[in-house]
């Protein structure tokens, strides 16, 4: 048998591929979605010490997060001069602010008096100055030392020794970006593929925040993200999926560093799925309106494409009939290094990103968006107000969300809850990767090493 000569990490799931059933569709897409760089990583065990260690966790805090580019904003949340959000991630808080000048900061969230965050975690708003809470000094909103009450007890604090610090911005598609290094690589460069991949009509600069979901995930970020990273637990965990979800065949790629991707494939049954059916069968299971039809020698996968695009055309203000049947249905997800991952498809849009909470490497905030395009001269409209939702309580409780989908989540912060208790209570000390199909979670725990190795 020819698999027998395969090397290690390149077995695949027979039948079709993730490629072959794009193909099938006979339609164009962008060309990003037709390349495939699959790459063996090797094949140790990864130690859960990694998830659990607060010395690790230590580690991860002075080497890796101070020197990534980490996205913190949508541009839309900072349209006017004044406009700031705040960002933590472990015990590092920012406040980023658009300036009198039109150009976005980020400051160290800390007053240079006593310390004091200058704006509370997790909020947002206007502010004309940059006013301490505790005793009132104030800057400007580019930094500049403005007043100080009973300045004459301070003839030692000289105005330029005393501008607020900051750290590097950048944007790129809609998202705003900082890093803490000075001597960081440029964002575009940092981003390696995707601005090639993004630019036919997946531009993410263009889209709306729909909705915005944050939870508390009772485990570390990487084991948090890693769940996102792997179609492989669709089988066991999503198993309502199988009848349409294409999920041992998923694509896996690697680009660089600080880029991965996987695309699965939706209208399609699962390589597990043991029943024969119909094209018809398979549409009636994929949340369309009750009797829709798949016309003779029709697809399930097109069907479902096509009512898609005009449902969501309709409901946006769009015409989404440039976008193909891949676009409209399937899981594209993109990893950005670290802790970001965003789908440019259509239909399922989302953007996630997992930050560590304080210094308990067993905390994660889980943000969770939906971005809808924008029609043709729409400007972006009013960002919506994150729903912030307890680790026990449904997605499904969250406005904007679709039952079916809720659940697939929910479904994934149970099997959080068990691995991380796991991960302690295990006398294996670690994890046993899919040299392919969790070549994803290999690929980051590389890219960290070689941020705490440099
Ligand atoms: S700590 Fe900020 S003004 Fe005193
Ligand atoms: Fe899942």
């Amino acid at each position: 048998m020819e698999a027998l000569d395969l090397s290690p990490g390149e077995h695949r799931c027979p039948g079709p591929s993730t490629r072959d059933i794009i193909i099938a569709d006979r339609q164009p897409v962008p060309e990003a979605l037709l390349v495939e760089a699959p790459a063996y990583l090797g094949d140790e065990d990864i130690g859960y010490d990694r998830y659990t260690s607060p010395a690790f966790f230590d580690l991860e805090m002075k080497k890796l997060w101070p020197r990534v580019w980490q996205w913190v904003a949508r541009e839309e949340e900072l349209r006017e001069a004044g406009d700031y959000v705040t960002y933590d991630i472990g015990p590092y808080s920012f406040l980023i602010v658009r300036g009198a000048d039109d150009v976005i900061r980020a400051f160290y969230n800390a007053c240079l008096h006593r310390g004091t965050q200058l704006r509370a975690s997790d909020s947002s708003g206007f502010a004309e100055q940059l006013r301490c809470p505790f005793h009132g000094w104030t800057w400007s909103t580019e930094g500049d030392l403005q007043s100080i009450p009973c300045r004459w007890d301070f003839p030692h604090v000289r105005d330029d020794m005393f501008k607020l610090p900051q750290v590097k911005v950048a944007t790129w598609g809609g998202f705003v970006f900082l890093n803490m290094d000075e001597h960081a690589v440029p964002l575009e460069e940092y981003l390696g593929v995707l601005p090639a991949h993004m630019k036919d009509g997946w531009d993410l600069g263009r889209r709306a925040v729909a909705v915005h979901i944050q939870k508390e995930l009772p485990t570390n970020w990487k084991a948090a993200q890693e769940a996102f990273l792997e179609a492989y637990h669709v089988v066991e965990t999503h198993a309502q999926n199988l009848p349409f979800a294409g999920d041992a065949n998923a694509q896996y790629d690697l680009f660089g560093e600080h880029v991965s991707r996987f695309v699965h494939t939706h209208g399609v049954p699962s390589p597990h799925y043991p029943e024969a059916q119909t094209e018809q069968q398979i549409a009636d299971k994929m949340h369309l309106p009750a009797g829709t039809i798949v016309p003779e020698g029709g697809t399930a996968r097109n069907v479902a494409a096509t009512w898609r695009r005009d449902n969501l055309g309709r409901k946006w203000g769009l015409d989404l009939s440039h976008y193909s049947d891949s676009e409209m249905l399937d899981s594209i997800e993109y990893h950005l290094f670290p802790n970001m991952c965003m789908f440019p498809g259509v239909s399922l849009p989302m953007v996630y990103r997992f930050r560590p909470i304080g210094m308990d490497p067993g905390r994660t905030l889980f943000d969770l968006l939906f971005l809808r395009p924008l029609a043709e001269g729409e400007s972006h409209p009013e960002p919506v107000a994150p729903v912030r939702i307890a680790a026990q309580e449904s997605y499904g409780s969250a406005p904007g969300v679709e039952p079916w989908l809720g659940a697939t989540f929910d479904q994934d912060t149970n099997n959080l809850i068990q691995q991380y208790r796991g991960f302690h209570a295990s006398k294996k000390r670690g994890e046993t990767l899919g040299n392919y199909q969790e070549s994803r979670i290999r690929h980051l725990h590389q890219t960290i090493d070689r941020y705490l190795n440099a």
